[in-house]
């Protein structure tokens, strides 16, 4: 999705906004801008596709100014294209505006401009919203900006800068309603932004702006007013993150990186909130909620994309480990099929960047239908999933770059298990040691699994021309094959399916064939025998069969081609483990075939438009 960055200060701007931007090239974008105040006039300098594209633009021909906006847009209203790119500048060339969402009546709002005489000279939504600014702008830029949302309806975080004011005057007014924002505090210096990543170089006090706010910031100051133009409190935060943690540290991809990072990330995770010795889950903040868990009789999760099939683990856990209903649903679906809610629920939103705009709605849908309580399962401090939510677990992964999902994922299955413990102890049973203790056997599982990278690419290399895959699972471990296939579609553009082992025949093994690779997932006692004859199925159509097994090889090798070993560990936490190697197979064969694996075309890392 858009990213945006704005500065004010008295350093070079121009530098700071494109740091910014290259740090938001993970949300995935298809054009890049920027935006200065030049002696009292407005410049621009746009170009489509890469961000190197507007480097080299500005090499060329340098932009100086005393302060400006950065954007990299994610196309909806529009084609990719320079006209369609970000700051856009009103008819008057009074401003620059950027902008990330989704305006729903800007076609009414263009007519009317249009009427008027107000010039459009691109297709975006985006400037009728600087149009709408610039008509109400009479030297002070926030009455106008209080005035232009009024106006707008859909879901928008925008900021904007302007000549008025006079020469000197560095103002920048920011709006938020939907689309995440925040502000970074400087000493004599502010940043605005749309991710917490796009700071973290240069501050870690942030203030997050709510639904409803604009925002003024200065050099010196930090002004938040409501819809009226009242002013409002919103608190400075500090954001946990580690700057070098948003940093490649080495690796050739970020994804990479993340999949190693799975080890410290996992421990992070359940570190301090597990007495190891009576089996106590210590959940922070779940005081409020825990009558109402107590007195739950059945959980709505919600959730999208990886974070929805943590969801589905997650009802495994759940439902073992606490006998508590679960009903797993898309954000994207919930809304839509009259879902029945009632105080008995208590809705649970999975999300790693808790800013996904279909897993939000689903959740205020949720609580606007009368569940009991809002949980979430967040990776990111203060975002709006969080803030809707009575109580949180956080995933401890640290910033995560890389378009497709990882580590955020194995600490989400974490969090579900703590989840799903503390939810067994407040439904009446005891704390169980041993359940407990299973965590401690994960770090080092993860070192081992993550040893065999060397094998994996191999297995990348045999078969990275496939057209097709498929990855077969069951149980707790059917949701693992239903990731695996979203991550090799998302990395490599290769074709695959996940599918329940056992529904194999019922229709999917028409595909098998010499050409194409079935990724089985073997492991544990419950379902093993009835796995391995799925593989004897793919095995006796001359299908090839690549097994992750924590069994000796000798005991596949008689049905598969390929085998990759995994430790064992609990059968619940077993998905932990058997998700590694299917992240590293799909992040080789999207090497081998050449894919941009940080930023697969057309992907954004948060999806905040619905
Ligand atoms: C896949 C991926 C997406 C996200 C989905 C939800 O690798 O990253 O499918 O899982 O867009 O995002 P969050 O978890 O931020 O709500």
């Amino acid at each position: 999705m858009c990213g945006i960055v704005g500065y004010v200060g008295d350093r070079p701007v121009v530098p700071l906004l494109l740091d910014g931007l290259k740090r938001l090239e993970y949300r995935g974008y298809d054009s890049a801008g920027v935006a200065v105040v030049r002696d009292g006039e407005i410049v621009t300098c746009k170009a489509e596709g890469k961000l190197e594209n507007l480097v080299a633009r500005l090499d060329s021909a340098p932009l100086a100014g005393s302060h400006g906006l950065g954007h990299t847009r994610w196309a909806t209203h529009g084609a990719p294209s320079e006209r369609n790119a970000h700051p856009m500048v009103d008819a008057r060339g009074r401003l620059a505006l950027i902008h990330n969402g989704i305006i729903e009546n800007f076609l009414p709002l263009k007519r009317r401009l249009a009427e008027e005489g107000w010039a459009f000279r691109s297709d975006t939504d985006t400037e009728v919203i600087a149009n709408l600014v610039s008509e109400r702008l009479d030297g002070d830029l926030l009455p106008a900006v209080l005035a232009a949302c009024r106006q707008l309806e859909g879901m928008y975080a925008f900021a904007v800068l302007s000549t008025a004011g006079g020469d000197g005057h560095q103002e920048i007014v920011a709006a938020r309603q939907g689309p995440p924002l925040l502000l970074g505090l400087g000493d004599g210096e502010q940043y605005l932004a749309s991710d917490p990543a796009a700071l973290l170089a240069h501050t870690r006090d942030v203030v997050f702006l709510e639904n409803g706010d604009v925002a003024r910031i200065t050099p010196r100051s930090v002004e938040v007013f409501d819809g009226s133009g009242e002013p409002v409190e919103r608190r400075a935060q500090r954001l946990d993150w580690d700057p070098v943690q948003a940093d490649k540290g080495g690796y050739r991809h970020y994804m990479l990186k993340e999949i190693h990072e799975q080890t410290q990330a996992v421990q992070d995770t359940f570190a301090g909130r597990i007495d190891f010795a009576t089996g106590e889950v210590l959940l922070e903040g779940f005081a409020a909620v825990d009558e109402r868990l107590a007195a739950a009789s059945r959980l709505h999760v919600l959730a999208c994309g990886t974070s929805w099939h943590a969801a589905l683990v997650g009802k495994f856990l759940i439902e073992e480990l606490a006998r508590l209903p679960v009903e797993v649903d898309y954000g994207s679906e919930y809304r839509y099929r009259h879902p029945i809610v009632d105080e008995g629920v208590v809705a649970v939103g999975i999300s790693q960047s808790g800013e996904t705009a279909d897993t939000l709605s689903a959740m205020q849908a949720a609580r606007e239908l009368g569940a009991a309580a809002l949980v979430a399962v967040c990776n990111v401090r203060g975002s709006e999933a969080t803030r809707i939510s009575d109580a949180t677990v956080y995933t401890h992964a640290g910033p995560e770059i890389g378009v497709a999902s990882t580590k955020a994922f194995t600490t989400q299955l974490v969090a579900l298990y703590l989840l799903a413990l503390h939810l067994r102890r407040v439904r009446g049973e005891e704390p169980d040691p041993a359940l407990a203790g299973e965590l401690a056997h994960l770090p080092q599982a993860l070192d081992r699994v993550l040893a065999s990278e060397r094998e994996i690419r191999q297995i990348a290399r045999r078969y990275h021309r496939a057209r097709d895959f498929l990855f077969l699972g069951r149980g707790i471990n059917y949701p693992i094959a239903l990731e695996g296939a979203l991550k090799l579609k998302e990395i490599s553009y290769i074709h695959a399916e996940g599918y329940p082992a056992g529904e194999m025949k019922h229709g999917p093994i028409a595909l098998i064939d010499p050409d194409m690779p079935v990724v089985a997932i073997a492991t544990g006692e419950r379902v093993y025998d009835k796995v391995k004859s799925n593989m004897q199925e793919v095995h006796a159509r001359d299908g090839i069969v690549i097994a992750v097994t924590d069994r000796d090889p000798e005991d596949v090798e008689d049905v598969a081609d390929e085998v990759i070993r995994v430790p064992r560990v609990a059968e619940w936490l077993q998905p932990v483990v058997n998700v590694v190697p299917l992240q590293l197979l799909a992040y080789h064969v999207g090497v081998r075939r050449g894919a941009d694996v940080d930023q697969p075309r057309n992907l954004a890392k948060s999806v905040t438009v619905e």
